[in-house]
Order: C-alpha cells, then structure tokens, then sequence
C-alpha cells in the first residue's frame, strides 16, 4: 500500500513562518448531532486525532462554537502539547443549540472567547485565530479592531476571516494583516473564485470549507466518477486532488470522526490529476454551479 502522507499535497506558510502541509483537518465533526453536545463514539474521534501526526497532518481546523467547545476540549486532549500541529480555531458565532448558529462580533466577546480558546487549547498563543463570521450589526471595523489588539497582545500569532468578500478583505488588511480566509469553495461552488484570485495575488491561504462535495459529478458514469475509476479512487478523493492541483494557496481541510474516512481523505494527497483530467472537471464543475 502507498504511503499515507499530507505532506505530499505540498506545504503553505501561514503568515509567512508557520509552515503546514496543505491537506489539513476539520474538527468540526467530533460532536454531537447538530455540531452540539459530545460525539456519540468519544474513542473513536480520539483515535482519529492521535491519527494526524502519524499522517503528516499538521494543520487543524476547529471553532469555539463546536459542541460548543467539545471539539477544542478533544483536541486538547487528545494531542497538547502538539508539538509541529497547527491548531486554529475560531470565534464570533454563538450557539442557541443543535444547528442553530447566529453571529455575534462584538469585541469584548471576541476576545473572552479568543482567551477561552487558549484555555481550553492550552496555548500561550494561538497560531491562528479566525473572524468566523462578521456580525453585520457591529461595525465591522470595531471587530477587525479586535482582532488587531489580540495580534498586539500576542494572544494570538496570525488572524483569518471566514465567508467574506474581497471588498470585506480589503477592509480588514487596513486593520491588520490577514492570513487566511475560509470561504465554501469546491469542485460545484465557485462562488469564491474572486477572493481566491485575491488570495493569490497576496499570499493569503484559503481554506475551502466543504471540500468533499461534488453533487450531481459523482453519479455513477459521470465523468467524475470514470476519473476516480482510473485512479482506483472515490469520488471524494477526486475531488480532493482537484482541489490540490486548482491553486497552491488552497488549503482543504475534510472532516470525519472517523479513522478511516480520515485515511481515505489523506490518500488523496498521493493522487496527480492529469491536465486534461483537471480541465475537465474544472469545466464540469463550473458548469454544475452556473446551472444552480
Ligand atoms: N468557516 C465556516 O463557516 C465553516 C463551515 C463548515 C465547516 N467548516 C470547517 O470545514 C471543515 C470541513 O467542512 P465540511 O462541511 O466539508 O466537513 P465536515 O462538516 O467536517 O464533515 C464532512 C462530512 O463528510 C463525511 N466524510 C468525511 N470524510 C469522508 C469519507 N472519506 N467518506 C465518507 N464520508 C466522509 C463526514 O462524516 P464522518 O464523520 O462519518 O466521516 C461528515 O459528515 C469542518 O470540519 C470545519 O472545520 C467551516
């Protein structure tokens, strides 16, 4: 069998210093129903993080609001000190319960929550902290003032936004230096092609939330699905390496609570599309998401 091995998707430098392997891991699974309460297998999504390292995994996403902080607890549990993993986390969403999430931005919140991460986390620092959401009811500039103090403070070492615009980029990199966004971005939703050409052109990593997903492509006979034949791979993990090949400033981060869906996940980082192969799925993709 193949070596299991991130670091063949190749690496990114976050904020210029903080060097990770490009296919990452989202955290946002290890809870219950709903991203609220405990999992329902504990063992096993301990196992599925004791996983990462063995897997040259070293960047991980997670969320104040997962469980809520279920997810930052296991981590902690499960990995602290870390050693080389990346651990970043995110703030600005409250949690009324299962399934039920509403923005909230106002800054003393957005740093009692940065500081309960570090807690929960274990940190001195935490080497990536993310806006999860702008609250369109606070100034936007008073939250990117928040993050700005917390940057000041070293309470946190580099700071992203998620689900923004490039005009909301823009903004913020007045306040302070963005390291990465994370935007929904897959092989059928390019809503975010404009603020990844952005985060090209500035270095910034993006971090594509809901990687996996190729809707209709992946009905068998399609062409993603003889793509995936060829490579003696799953859909997913087609849609995985496209998603390498599509920009090196991509950052997936596929969740599970399982180990071997996590397996499966990395072994993509071990699949090379062709260029034929990446066009034409890049033109079937596009297609799907014109026709929605
Ligand atoms: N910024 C944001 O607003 C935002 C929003 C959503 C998510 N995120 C982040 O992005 C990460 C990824 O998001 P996501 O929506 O794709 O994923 P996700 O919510 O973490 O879960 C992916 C789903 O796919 C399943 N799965 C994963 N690998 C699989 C495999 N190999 N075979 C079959 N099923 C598989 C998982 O189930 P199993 O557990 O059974 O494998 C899970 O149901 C999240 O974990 C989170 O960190 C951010």
């Amino acid at each position: 069998m193949t070596k299991l091995d991130a670091g063949k998707a190749g690496t990114f430098k976050i904020g210029s210093d903080l060097t990770i392997n490009r296919l990452g891991f989202g955290a946002m699974q290890l809870t219950g129903k709903g991203i609220w309460g405990k999992p329902d297998d504990r063992d096993e999504c301990l196992a599925t993080l004791k996983r990462l390292p063995e897997l040259g995994v070293n960047f991980i996403d997670t969320a104040d609001s997962y469980g809520p902080d279920v997810s930052e607890h296991l981590i902690h549990k499960a990995l602290h000190p870390y050693r080389d993993i990346l651990v970043a986390t995110k703030a600005g969403m409250v949690r009324g319960g299962p399934d039920i999430w509403h923005p909230l931005g106002r800054p003393d919140y957005l740093r009692q929550q940065a500081l309960m991460s570090l807690r929960f986390l274990g940190v001195e620092q935490i080497g990536l902290w993310q806006l999860h959401r702008i609250d369109r009811n606070v100034p936007r500039d008073e939250q990117f003032g928040a993050i700005k103090s917390l940057l000041d403070d070293g309470l946190i070492r580099h700071a992203g936004l998620s689900e923004v615009s490039v005009e909301d980029v823009e903004a913020a990199r007045k306040v302070f230096p963005v390291s990465t966004v994370q935007n929904r971005y897959n092989l059928i939703d390019r809503t975010s092609e404009a603020v990844l050409a952005y985060c090209e052109t500035h270095g910034i990593g993006f971090i594509p939330w809901f990687p996996l997903a190729a809707g209709e492509l992946e009905k068998p006979g399609s062409l993603l699905d003889g793509i995936a034949e060829t490579h003696r791979a799953t859909p997913g993990q087609i849609a995985l390496a496209w998603l390498l090949k599509r920009s090196d400033v991509l950052l997936p981060i596929p969740g599970t609570s399982r180990v071997s869906h996590l397996e499966e996940n990395v072994a993509a980082a071990n699949i090379t599309l062709s260029a034929e192969e990446f066009a034409a799925l890049d033109r079937a993709g596009r297609a799907v998401f014109e026709k929605r």
